[in-house]
């Protein structure tokens, strides 16, 4: 049996996905990255699934606090979605171009997004170049319930 990479490649590009804003906090410090690898993975408890790159600076913090926050972008938010992915001089610098207050959990949740979860973390699992993270959801806050930013409507690409 031989396996096809560039079909490998192909195929999960084509799995859908959104696009999010995971915050963290450890202390005093805060980020957030732009994650797409997100799904929900239970009812009850109610579960959030999230891939994590092994090699970034949320990674540890997740592990270290056990919690991070999920924050939901509207369809017109392409730019902050940009903001959270590129390189910052500091731990927290993306925050600057986003407003955002601390959650129930002490967790970031931004403003001007359709809204967002805090997590705890229950279950991970860390093997490959990314870390998979179950959150049970303990908070949510909504802010307005309109159309959800897909990675589809972005012309980026994450995955395969
Ligand atoms: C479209 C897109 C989707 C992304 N999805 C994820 C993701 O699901 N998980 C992840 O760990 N990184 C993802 N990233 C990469 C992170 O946003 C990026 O590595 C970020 O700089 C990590 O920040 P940190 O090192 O401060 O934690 C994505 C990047 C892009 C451009």
């Amino acid at each position: 049996m031989t396996f096809d990479i560039d079909a490998k490649k192909t195929l999960l590009k084509k799995i859908p996905h959104g696009l999010f804003i995971c915050g963290v906090r450890e202390g005093d410090e805060i980020n957030g990255f732009t994650a797409s690898w997100v799904t929900q993975g239970s009812f009850d408890p109610p579960l959030i699934v999230m891939a994590v790159r092994a090699e970034g600076s949320s990674h540890g913090i997740i592990q270290r606090t056990k919690r991070f926050s999920l924050n939901f972008l509207g369809s017109e938010q392409k730019e902050l979605a940009a903001v959270f992915f590129k390189p910052q001089s500091a731990l927290g610098g993306r925050f600057e171009s986003a407003p955002f207050r601390f959650g129930e959990l002490g967790l970031p949740l931004l403003e001007n997004t359709l809204g967002g979860v805090e997590c705890v973390l229950v279950g991970e699992i860390c093997m490959g170049d990314h870390s998979i993270f179950a959150g049970e959801v303990k908070s949510a806050h909504l802010i307005r319930d309109e159309s959800p930013l897909n990675l589809a409507e972005t012309g980026w690409s994450y995955g395969g």
